[in-house]
């Protein structure tokens, strides 16, 4: 898979029976929290073993519209949301709900490694805007209009940011969404990081005349421990959630009856929420404290959600480089930055899905790496 190969590596390396400190793939290490568990058992027990509605069964859908108005700030009705097959689920049926075939879409970069291949699933055309380290990683609407074409009807962006962990600005979806009103273009927006964000998220779907052309793409996999579940949802306008439904109808035929019951009581509940955005607030300071006591390298952000960005361009302009050598060397697996586009070459994202012990030896081990990187590639 393009832009894997190194978690890919290190996976098999793992499997062969080396001791790999995993560092390059957002999966949590514990396991769903147990109310949630709970409730699909009680499920399962209860008989919900039947093909469900479309569009959700009920009480997921409406669960599913109360934390849409609460993750996105506008009031949220229930023919606004549709439960998908996880983020990337709703990210499928964003694309192929705003693009036919010929369409052009504009992708915010860095970007998460599956935004250009879910766009040539909907047989459009992309460009990649990139948003640039030295403005903090933020896109500039200026970049986004001028890769504007005449078939381009969407644009997509993510924030919280997967590798960056940047949060936009509201000046920057201001900008961005006067953009798509002047040129009448949707925005889908990915948002499936808002829970770790500390409160500061904003939704452009919040933002004046955007309700109208904003799809958002939310999950349940970061914020409620959820990864294996595939559990996500689109909040659209309802026109748009009824053209989903059709997709539905014709793809996956909605989604398994137990773990609707059980994603819509942990919706509810907020089960393992707070919990999580703890744990990985508290991994992001333990790593980055660890980082910062030498100095070694880089963060490029220093808020972190399940990720750190660490710029290595001091020691060299290839990410890719430095992440192979880090997973031959030290048996580290990491992301090299060029994975989320040309804007983070030169960076590796570290994710946080470790216990702190094991991410306070990854971080020491590669500031110790990192201080002998210039003469082990001259010796090379
Ligand atoms: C930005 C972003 N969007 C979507 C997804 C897909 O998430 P899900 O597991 O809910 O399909 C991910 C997963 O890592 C992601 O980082």
């Amino acid at each position: 898979m393009e832009g894997w190969e190194v978690y890919t590596e290190g996976v098999r390396r793992q499997q062969a029976g080396q001791d790999i400190i995993m560092l390059a793939i957002g999966d949590h290490d514990f396991p769903t929290p147990a109310p949630s568990v709970e409730a699909c058992k009680a499920a399962l027990d209860a008989g919900h073993h039947g093909y469900v509605n479309i569009q959700g069964i009920p009480k997921l859908v409406s669960a599913m519209a109360k934390i849409s108005t609460r993750a996105t700030g506008v009031a949220t009705k229930t023919d606004e949301v549709i439960a998908l097959t996880g983020g990337q689920g709703a990210l499928y049926a964003a694309m192929q709900a705003t693009l036919d075939p010929g369409d052009h879409i504009i992708i915010v970069s860095p970007h998460y490694v599956t935004f250009p291949g879910t766009a040539r699933s909907a047989g459009a055309k992309f460009t990649l805007v990139s948003a640039l380290a030295e403005n903090g990683f933020e896109p500039k609407a200026s970049d986004i209009e001028a890769a504007i074409q005449s078939n381009t009807k969407a644009v997509l962006i993510n924030s919280p940011n997967n590798p960056t962990c940047v949060i936009y600005s509201k000046q920057t979806l201001e900008e961005i969404s006067k953009a798509c009103i002047k040129h009448d273009l949707w925005l889908i927006s990915d948002e499936v990081y808002w829970s770790l964000s500390k409160g500061r998220h904003i939704s452009a779907r919040s933002l004046p005349g955007m309700k109208e052309r904003t799809l958002v793409v939310n999950s349940m996999s970061k914020s409620h421990g959820m990864t294996g579940w595939r559990i996500g949802w689109l909040t659209a306008p309802a026109h748009m959630v009824e053209n989903v439904i059709q997709l539905n109808l014709n793809t996956t035929y909605g989604l398994p009856d137990f773990i609707s019951h059980a994603a819509a009581e942990a919706l509810n509940n907020d089960y393992g929420v707070e919990e999580i955005a703890k744990t990985y607030h508290r991994r992001g300071e333990v790593f980055l404290e660890a980082i910062r006591e030498t100095n070694c390298v880089r963060p490029a952000n220093d808020s972190g959600s399940l990720y750190i960005m660490l710029d290595v361009r001091d020691l060299t302009p290839d990410g890719r480089e430095f992440a192979w050598a880090l997973l031959d060397e030290e048996n580290i697996a990491v992301m090299p930055g060029e994975s989320f586009g040309p804007s983070t070459a030169g960076h590796i994202r570290v994710s946080l899905c470790l216990p702190e012990e094991k991410l306070k030896l990854a971080a020491e081990t590669i500031c110790r790496f990192v201080a002998t990187y210039p003469d082990k590639r001259k010796t090379a």
